[in-house]
């Protein structure tokens, strides 16, 4: 199996006002093409760290993150942001969709760092998978919760990233939409895609093929 993402021994600590916090303590972790990992643990553990560090958006302060065979972190920073677009998609609780354009243009914003001729065609086939094709023309406050985070996953599939990475996708949504956006992670890795998800809903793990558990920056078995 084709390794998508490795960490190795990562590292990443945040000062603050009360002390220094151990965000990652050497945390090592493979994922194969194909593979579905979930990573469970309370809040605070580590996981938002952990999915920033996979996703090329916090430099660690030691250890190795290899992407498809590529080391990110010794990229520029404009390589570094060409890089993401290319090969890794991002799924957030809070959907961070753009609350002015619809559904269409939303997921459309993914081919600002990538453009390519056939990105409406592709969002389009997106929309119509995710089963918002009468919805397309929709901006985010005229869809119901499960539909905006269908949007999120359109968006971030747009690109055909090899990696996707899902924070908590399921915190905000209801039992019958979290188990849709689920089975959605679950379909990107049977269609060959790497998926990273923290979550601190226990069902989530059900849908994976592995879980593992995050706890004051260490990462263990399930
Ligand atoms: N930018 C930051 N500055 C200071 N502390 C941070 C920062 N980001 C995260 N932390 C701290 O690092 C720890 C892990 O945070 P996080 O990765 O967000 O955990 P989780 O996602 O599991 O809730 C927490 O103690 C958090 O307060
Ligand atoms: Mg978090």
């Amino acid at each position: 199996m084709d390794t998508i993402l490795e960490l190795r021994d990562v590292q990443k600590h945040f000062r603050r006002p009360d002390g220094v916090v151990q965000a990652m303590d050497g945390v090592s972790l493979r994922i194969g093409a194909g593979e579905f990992v979930a990573v469970q643990g309370p809040s605070g553990s580590g996981k938002t760290t952990l999915l920033m560090a996979a996703g090329v958006l916090m430099q660690p302060d030691s250890g190795v993150v290899v992407i498809a065979g590529e080391e990110p972190y010794k990229l520029s920073a404009e390589q570094r942001a060409g890089f993401r677009a290319a090969h890794i998609g991002f799924v957030f609780q809070q959907f961070h969709l753009v609350h002015y354009l619809n559904v269409l243009d939303n997921v459309l914003t993914a081919a600002l760092a990538l453009p390519a001729d056939d990105a409406e065609e592709r969002a389009r086939g997106l929309i119509e998978r995710f089963g918002l094709a009468s919805r397309a023309g929709h901006v985010p406050s005229e869809l119901s919760i499960g539909e905006r985070q269908r949007a999120a996953l359109a968006r971030a599939l747009l690109n055909r990233p090899k990696l996707l990475l899902a924070d908590e996708p399921t915190g905000n949504l209801d039992e019958e939409n979290g188990r849709l956006v689920l089975d959605c992670l679950a379909g990107f890795a049977k269609d060959g895609g790497a998926v990273l998800l923290v979550t601190h809903d226990p069902k989530a793990a059900g849908f994976s093929h592995r879980a593992l558990r995050m706890e004051n920056g260490k990462l263990a078995a399930g």
